[in-house]
Protein backbone atom coordinates (compact mmCIF):
# COMPACT_ATOMS: atom_id res chain seq x y z
CA UNK A 1 0.00 0.00 0.00
CA UNK A 2 1.08 3.69 -0.46
CA UNK A 3 0.95 5.52 2.73
CA UNK A 4 1.44 8.99 3.45
CA UNK A 5 1.76 10.52 6.15
CA UNK A 6 0.53 14.65 6.75
CA UNK A 7 2.93 16.88 8.81
CA UNK A 8 2.33 20.48 10.49
CA UNK A 9 4.32 23.05 8.67
CA UNK A 10 7.93 22.95 9.70
CA UNK A 11 7.99 19.08 10.90
CA UNK A 12 8.21 17.51 7.64
CA UNK A 13 12.17 17.05 8.19
CA UNK A 14 11.47 15.99 11.81
CA UNK A 15 9.14 13.02 10.98
CA UNK A 16 11.40 11.76 7.98
CA UNK A 17 14.41 11.82 10.52
CA UNK A 18 12.26 9.39 12.96
CA UNK A 19 11.10 7.42 9.73
CA UNK A 20 14.57 6.72 8.59
CA UNK A 21 15.24 5.48 12.24
CA UNK A 22 12.63 3.66 12.22
CA UNK A 23 14.10 1.59 9.44
CA UNK A 24 11.63 3.20 6.37
CA UNK A 25 14.80 4.84 5.04
CA UNK A 26 14.92 7.89 2.78
CA UNK A 27 11.00 8.79 2.48
CA UNK A 28 9.74 11.73 -0.07
CA UNK A 29 7.64 14.77 1.42
CA UNK A 30 5.04 15.66 -1.41
CA UNK A 31 2.97 19.33 -0.51
CA UNK A 32 3.57 18.21 3.20
CA UNK A 33 2.55 14.60 3.03
CA UNK A 34 5.83 11.85 3.25
CA UNK A 35 5.21 8.71 1.30
CA UNK A 36 6.19 5.39 1.87
CA UNK A 37 5.13 1.54 1.07
CA UNK A 38 3.88 -0.43 3.64
CA UNK A 39 1.67 -2.79 4.92
CA UNK A 40 -1.12 -3.18 7.48
CA UNK A 41 1.78 -4.41 10.06
CA UNK A 42 3.42 -0.65 8.98
CA UNK A 43 -0.21 1.42 9.83
CA UNK A 44 0.42 -0.18 13.17
CA UNK A 45 4.08 0.50 13.87
CA UNK A 46 3.36 4.38 12.55
CA UNK A 47 0.82 5.01 14.48
CA UNK A 48 1.83 4.06 17.37
CA UNK A 49 5.63 5.55 17.35
CA UNK A 50 5.45 8.44 15.02
CA UNK A 51 5.89 11.44 17.05
CA UNK A 52 5.40 14.48 15.10
CA UNK A 53 3.34 12.75 12.04
CA UNK A 54 -0.64 13.89 12.09
CA UNK A 55 -2.06 11.10 11.37
CA UNK A 56 -1.17 8.03 8.64
CA UNK A 57 -3.61 7.03 5.13
CA UNK A 58 -3.60 4.51 3.22
CA UNK A 59 -3.69 6.55 -0.53
CA UNK A 60 -5.43 4.44 -2.82
CA UNK A 61 -5.34 6.04 -5.77
CA UNK A 62 -4.31 9.47 -7.22
CA UNK A 63 -5.57 11.15 -10.78
CA UNK A 64 -5.24 14.62 -12.94
CA UNK A 65 -8.79 15.70 -12.07
CA UNK A 66 -10.62 19.24 -13.76
CA UNK A 67 -14.20 18.54 -13.43
CA UNK A 68 -16.67 16.77 -11.06
CA UNK A 69 -17.75 13.77 -13.11
CA UNK A 70 -13.60 12.99 -13.82
CA UNK A 71 -13.43 13.10 -10.01
CA UNK A 72 -16.79 10.52 -9.37
CA UNK A 73 -15.09 8.47 -12.12
CA UNK A 74 -11.62 8.14 -10.95
CA UNK A 75 -13.23 8.10 -7.10
CA UNK A 76 -15.41 4.63 -8.56
CA UNK A 77 -12.89 3.28 -9.83
CA UNK A 78 -10.89 3.00 -6.56
CA UNK A 79 -11.27 -0.64 -4.89
CA UNK A 80 -12.80 1.01 -1.96
CA UNK A 81 -15.01 -2.75 -0.76
CA UNK A 82 -10.91 -4.42 -0.09
CA UNK A 83 -11.26 -1.88 3.07
CA UNK A 84 -15.01 -0.84 3.83
CA UNK A 85 -18.28 -2.69 4.47
CA UNK A 86 -21.90 -1.96 3.96
CA UNK A 87 -21.82 -0.82 7.61
CA UNK A 88 -18.65 1.83 7.88
CA UNK A 89 -19.42 4.83 8.88
CA UNK A 90 -18.12 7.01 6.01
CA UNK A 91 -16.76 11.04 6.83
CA UNK A 92 -15.57 12.89 4.54
CA UNK A 93 -12.11 15.22 4.79
CA UNK A 94 -11.18 17.16 1.99
CA UNK A 95 -8.47 20.25 0.52
CA UNK A 96 -7.89 22.15 -2.36
CA UNK A 97 -5.20 23.95 -3.65
CA UNK A 98 -4.59 25.74 -7.07
CA UNK A 99 -7.17 23.44 -8.56
CA UNK A 100 -10.40 23.87 -10.26
CA UNK A 101 -11.98 22.28 -8.00
CA UNK A 102 -11.25 24.31 -5.90
CA UNK A 103 -15.51 23.65 -4.00
CA UNK A 104 -14.08 21.09 -1.87
CA UNK A 105 -17.54 20.46 0.15
CA UNK A 106 -18.72 19.69 -3.04
CA UNK A 107 -16.06 17.66 -4.08
CA UNK A 108 -16.35 15.85 -0.60
CA UNK A 109 -19.82 14.88 -1.92
CA UNK A 110 -19.27 13.83 -5.40
CA UNK A 111 -16.71 11.44 -3.62
CA UNK A 112 -18.79 10.17 -1.63
CA UNK A 113 -22.00 9.33 -3.86
CA UNK A 114 -18.97 7.40 -6.02
CA UNK A 115 -17.66 5.33 -3.16
CA UNK A 116 -20.95 4.66 -2.00
CA UNK A 117 -22.40 3.43 -5.30
CA UNK A 118 -18.99 1.34 -5.49
CA UNK A 119 -19.67 -0.43 -2.58
CA UNK A 120 -23.70 -1.16 -3.10
CA UNK A 121 -22.46 -2.49 -7.17
CA UNK A 122 -19.65 -4.60 -5.52
CA UNK A 123 -21.12 -5.68 -2.06
CA UNK A 124 -24.44 -6.86 -3.57
CA UNK A 125 -26.61 -4.30 -1.08
CA UNK A 126 -29.33 -1.79 -1.87
CA UNK A 127 -27.96 0.03 0.91
CA UNK A 128 -25.31 1.27 3.24
CA UNK A 129 -26.48 1.70 7.20
CA UNK A 130 -23.64 3.50 8.30
CA UNK A 131 -24.28 1.89 11.69
CA UNK A 132 -20.51 0.28 12.02
CA UNK A 133 -17.20 1.20 11.93
CA UNK A 134 -15.83 4.97 11.37
CA UNK A 135 -13.52 5.18 8.06
CA UNK A 136 -12.80 9.05 7.08
CA UNK A 137 -12.04 8.87 3.48
CA UNK A 138 -9.75 12.01 2.40
CA UNK A 139 -9.96 13.64 -1.21
CA UNK A 140 -6.70 16.43 -1.73
CA UNK A 141 -6.42 18.15 -4.58
CA UNK A 142 -3.62 19.86 -5.63
CA UNK A 143 -2.69 21.18 -8.96
CA UNK A 144 -5.51 19.71 -10.37
CA UNK A 145 -4.23 16.20 -8.96
CA UNK A 146 -6.93 14.36 -6.76
CA UNK A 147 -5.34 11.78 -3.96
CA UNK A 148 -7.79 9.48 -2.18
CA UNK A 149 -7.35 7.90 0.98
CA UNK A 150 -8.42 6.28 3.91
CA UNK A 151 -7.55 7.40 7.17
CA UNK A 152 -5.86 5.02 9.75
CA UNK A 153 -5.72 6.67 12.45
CA UNK A 154 -8.97 8.35 13.91
CA UNK A 155 -8.24 10.83 15.96
CA UNK A 156 -4.96 13.01 15.38
CA UNK A 157 -1.99 11.17 16.32
CA UNK A 158 -1.27 14.24 18.50
CA UNK A 159 -4.32 13.05 20.89
CA UNK A 160 -1.91 10.47 23.01
CA UNK A 161 -4.55 10.17 25.54
CA UNK A 162 -2.45 12.12 28.59
CA UNK A 163 -3.80 15.77 28.18
CA UNK A 164 -7.15 15.38 29.67
CA UNK A 165 -7.51 19.04 31.49
CA UNK A 166 -7.91 22.03 29.57
CA UNK A 167 -5.29 24.64 29.81
CA UNK A 168 -4.75 27.96 27.89
CA UNK A 169 -2.46 28.47 24.68
CA UNK A 170 -1.76 24.40 25.03
CA UNK A 171 1.35 23.76 22.18
CA UNK A 172 0.08 20.65 19.95
CA UNK A 173 2.25 17.46 21.38
CA UNK A 174 2.93 16.75 17.47
CA UNK A 175 4.52 20.32 17.56
CA UNK A 176 6.28 19.72 20.97
CA UNK A 177 7.89 16.67 19.67
CA UNK A 178 9.54 17.58 16.63
CA UNK A 179 10.93 20.72 18.76
CA UNK A 180 12.78 18.20 20.93
CA UNK A 181 13.74 15.79 18.16
CA UNK A 182 15.50 18.55 16.32
CA UNK A 183 16.89 20.33 19.51
CA UNK A 184 20.39 19.16 21.01
CA UNK A 185 18.62 17.30 23.83
CA UNK A 186 19.15 13.98 24.47
CA UNK A 187 18.75 11.73 27.36
CA UNK A 188 21.39 12.58 30.33
CA UNK A 189 21.75 16.18 29.60
CA UNK A 190 19.94 19.14 31.84
CA UNK A 191 16.79 20.45 30.81
CA UNK A 192 14.31 22.84 31.47
CA UNK A 193 10.92 24.32 30.45
CA UNK A 194 10.47 27.98 32.42
CA UNK A 195 6.68 28.10 30.79
CA UNK A 196 5.36 24.86 30.70
CA UNK A 197 1.76 25.26 30.63
CA UNK A 198 -0.08 22.08 30.86
CA UNK A 199 3.17 20.66 30.39
CA UNK A 200 3.56 18.97 26.73
CA UNK A 201 6.67 19.99 26.57
CA UNK A 202 8.68 18.09 29.82
CA UNK A 203 6.03 15.45 28.78
CA UNK A 204 7.24 15.18 25.04
CA UNK A 205 10.79 15.08 26.23
CA UNK A 206 10.54 12.32 28.54
CA UNK A 207 9.04 10.20 26.16
CA UNK A 208 11.51 10.94 23.72
CA UNK A 209 14.47 10.53 26.02
CA UNK A 210 13.27 7.29 27.46
CA UNK A 211 12.22 5.93 23.86
CA UNK A 212 8.73 5.28 25.24
CA UNK A 213 6.41 4.61 21.53
CA UNK A 214 3.96 8.16 22.02
CA UNK A 215 0.55 5.92 21.37
CA UNK A 216 1.23 2.82 22.40
CA UNK A 217 -1.81 3.27 24.82
CA UNK A 218 -4.70 4.42 22.47
CA UNK A 219 -6.78 3.05 19.80
CA UNK A 220 -7.37 3.72 15.77
CA UNK A 221 -9.91 3.61 13.34
CA UNK A 222 -7.86 0.93 11.66
CA UNK A 223 -8.12 -2.25 14.45
CA UNK A 224 -12.10 -1.92 13.20
CA UNK A 225 -11.73 -2.64 9.47
CA UNK A 226 -12.44 -6.47 8.84
CA UNK A 227 -9.28 -6.17 6.31
CA UNK A 228 -6.77 -5.50 8.43
CA UNK A 229 -4.74 -8.10 10.30
CA UNK A 230 -4.23 -8.07 14.12
CA UNK A 231 -1.28 -6.73 14.34
CA UNK A 232 -1.33 -3.88 17.02
CA UNK A 233 -0.62 -6.47 19.80
CA UNK A 234 2.62 -7.28 18.46
CA UNK A 235 3.54 -3.61 17.65
CA UNK A 236 2.59 -2.60 21.49
CA UNK A 237 5.41 -5.70 22.54
CA UNK A 238 7.70 -4.15 20.44
CA UNK A 239 7.11 -0.47 21.83
CA UNK A 240 7.22 -2.24 25.32
CA UNK A 241 10.49 -3.90 24.81
CA UNK A 242 12.51 -1.29 23.40
CA UNK A 243 11.16 1.47 26.04
CA UNK A 244 14.29 2.40 28.15
CA UNK A 245 13.28 1.46 31.85
CA UNK A 246 16.28 2.14 33.38
CA UNK A 247 17.72 5.60 33.28
CA UNK A 248 16.52 8.29 35.59
CA UNK A 249 15.82 11.73 33.69
CA UNK A 250 15.98 15.32 35.77
CA UNK A 251 13.68 17.63 33.92
CA UNK A 252 12.66 20.41 35.07
CA UNK A 253 9.96 22.16 34.39
CA UNK A 254 7.52 25.37 35.66
CA UNK A 255 5.35 28.37 34.98
CA UNK A 256 4.13 31.10 37.07
CA UNK A 257 0.36 29.74 37.28
CA UNK A 258 0.19 27.04 40.10
CA UNK A 259 -2.49 25.83 38.28
CA UNK A 260 -0.39 25.33 35.41
CA UNK A 261 1.80 23.30 37.36
CA UNK A 262 -0.90 21.21 39.09
CA UNK A 263 -2.53 20.34 35.72
CA UNK A 264 1.35 19.78 34.17
CA UNK A 265 1.98 16.92 37.31
CA UNK A 266 -1.55 15.51 36.80
CA UNK A 267 -1.21 15.01 32.96
CA UNK A 268 2.84 13.98 33.79
CA UNK A 269 1.11 11.21 35.64
CA UNK A 270 -1.55 10.14 33.39
CA UNK A 271 2.02 10.14 30.93
CA UNK A 272 3.74 7.62 33.56
CA UNK A 273 6.91 9.84 33.53
CA UNK A 274 6.09 12.29 36.63
CA UNK A 275 9.07 10.83 38.46
CA UNK A 276 11.37 12.04 35.64
CA UNK A 277 10.29 15.77 36.11
CA UNK A 278 10.81 18.29 38.76
CA UNK A 279 7.86 20.49 38.73
CA UNK A 280 7.97 23.71 40.66
CA UNK A 281 5.76 27.00 40.66
CA UNK A 282 7.83 30.13 39.49
CA UNK A 283 8.53 32.98 37.85
CA UNK A 284 10.94 32.42 34.92
CA UNK A 285 13.55 35.11 36.14
CA UNK A 286 14.28 33.21 39.29
CA UNK A 287 15.92 30.01 37.61
CA UNK A 288 19.38 29.36 38.07
CA UNK A 289 21.64 26.31 37.38
CA UNK A 290 25.00 25.40 38.35
CA UNK A 291 25.52 22.26 36.23
CA UNK A 292 26.65 22.80 32.26
CA UNK A 293 25.39 22.20 28.46
CA UNK A 294 21.25 21.83 29.89
CA UNK A 295 19.00 22.48 27.18
CA UNK A 296 15.91 24.98 27.70
CA UNK A 297 12.81 24.26 25.55
CA UNK A 298 9.69 26.43 26.07
CA UNK A 299 6.74 28.07 24.43
CA UNK A 300 6.53 31.38 26.00
CA UNK A 301 3.34 33.67 25.58
CA UNK A 302 2.36 35.52 22.63
CA UNK A 303 -1.28 36.23 23.48
CA UNK A 304 -3.43 39.27 23.03
CA UNK A 305 -3.48 38.90 27.07
CA UNK A 306 0.02 41.14 27.45
CA UNK A 307 0.65 43.94 26.00
CA UNK A 308 3.64 44.93 23.76
CA UNK A 309 5.54 46.80 26.34
CA UNK A 310 5.19 43.13 28.57
CA UNK A 311 6.15 41.27 26.09
CA UNK A 312 9.19 42.82 24.74
CA UNK A 313 9.97 42.90 28.68
CA UNK A 314 9.43 39.07 29.12
CA UNK A 315 11.53 38.32 26.20
CA UNK A 316 13.98 39.97 26.64
CA UNK A 317 14.60 39.14 30.66
CA UNK A 318 14.47 35.21 28.89
CA UNK A 319 17.41 36.31 26.54
CA UNK A 320 19.31 38.02 29.40
CA UNK A 321 18.84 34.60 31.98
CA UNK A 322 19.56 32.42 29.31
CA UNK A 323 22.98 34.04 28.62
CA UNK A 324 23.50 33.86 32.31
CA UNK A 325 23.76 30.05 32.37
CA UNK A 326 26.95 27.90 31.82
CA UNK A 327 26.95 26.83 28.24
CA UNK A 328 22.99 25.96 27.93
CA UNK A 329 21.39 26.18 24.92
CA UNK A 330 18.21 27.70 24.43
CA UNK A 331 15.22 26.29 22.04
CA UNK A 332 11.46 28.42 21.85
CA UNK A 333 8.58 28.69 19.91
CA UNK A 334 6.99 32.31 19.15
CA UNK A 335 4.21 34.02 17.45
CA UNK A 336 5.35 37.14 18.66
CA UNK A 337 6.61 39.03 16.24
CA UNK A 338 9.20 40.92 17.92
CA UNK A 339 10.48 37.80 20.04
CA UNK A 340 13.80 37.07 18.49
CA UNK A 341 14.89 40.88 18.72
CA UNK A 342 13.73 41.05 21.98
CA UNK A 343 15.58 37.77 23.31
CA UNK A 344 19.08 39.27 21.88
CA UNK A 345 21.74 37.55 20.26
CA UNK A 346 21.94 35.72 17.01
CA UNK A 347 19.41 32.17 16.80
CA UNK A 348 21.55 29.57 14.96
CA UNK A 349 18.52 28.31 14.09
CA UNK A 350 15.33 29.24 13.06
CA UNK A 351 12.29 28.04 11.17
CA UNK A 352 8.54 28.99 10.62
CA UNK A 353 6.36 26.46 12.17
CA UNK A 354 3.01 26.32 12.32
CA UNK A 355 1.22 25.81 15.94
CA UNK A 356 -2.67 25.09 15.19
CA UNK A 357 -2.30 27.02 12.54
CA UNK A 358 -0.80 29.78 13.86
CA UNK A 359 1.91 30.80 12.18
CA UNK A 360 5.22 30.74 14.82
CA UNK A 361 8.77 31.05 14.27
CA UNK A 362 10.88 28.43 16.53
CA UNK A 363 14.32 30.00 17.35
CA UNK A 364 17.26 28.29 18.90
CA UNK A 365 20.29 29.54 20.71
CA UNK A 366 23.63 27.04 20.56
CA UNK A 367 25.59 26.96 23.86
CA UNK A 368 29.29 25.60 23.23
CA UNK A 369 29.52 21.91 23.25
CA UNK A 370 30.46 19.59 26.25
CA UNK A 371 34.57 18.00 25.41
CA UNK A 372 34.69 14.62 24.14
CA UNK A 373 34.98 11.48 26.16
CA UNK A 374 37.14 8.88 25.48
C1 LIG B 1 1.88 29.47 25.66
S1 LIG B 1 1.72 28.98 27.33
C2 LIG B 1 2.64 27.49 27.38
C3 LIG B 1 1.80 26.33 26.92
C4 LIG B 1 2.45 25.00 27.11
N1 LIG B 1 3.56 24.79 26.20
C5 LIG B 1 1.42 23.88 26.98
O1 LIG B 1 1.55 23.05 26.09
O2 LIG B 1 0.45 23.86 27.73
C6 LIG B 1 2.77 30.10 28.16
C7 LIG B 1 2.87 29.89 29.66
O3 LIG B 1 3.80 30.84 30.19
C8 LIG B 1 3.41 31.12 31.52
N2 LIG B 1 4.11 32.38 31.93
C9 LIG B 1 3.83 33.64 31.59
N3 LIG B 1 4.73 34.50 32.14
C10 LIG B 1 5.62 33.74 32.85
C11 LIG B 1 6.78 34.02 33.62
N4 LIG B 1 7.21 35.26 33.77
N5 LIG B 1 7.44 32.99 34.17
C12 LIG B 1 6.99 31.71 34.03
N6 LIG B 1 5.89 31.38 33.30
C13 LIG B 1 5.20 32.38 32.72
C14 LIG B 1 1.92 31.18 31.46
O4 LIG B 1 1.35 30.95 32.76
C15 LIG B 1 1.58 30.07 30.45
O5 LIG B 1 1.30 28.87 31.12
Amino acid sequence: MNLLIPCAAGVEASVKRQLKALGYGDCPAINGRISLAGSFYDVARLNVFLRAGERVLIELGAFPVSTFEELYDCARSLPWEEFLSAHSLIRMDGKSRQSKLGAIKAAGGVVKKAVVDRLKEKLGVRSLDERGERAVVGVSIYNDVASFTLDTSGDGLHKRGYRTLAYEAPLKETVAAAMIESSVYRAGKPFADLFCGSGTIPIEAALYALNIAPNAGRDFDFTKWKCAPDVLPEVRREAEETRDRATKLRLFASDLSENAVSIARYHAKRAGVEKHILFSCADMRKFSSDEKYGVIISNPPYGERLKEDDLFSLYRDFGKLYRSLPAWSCYFLSGYAGAARAFGGKAEKRRKLSNANIPCGFYGYLGAKPPKYK
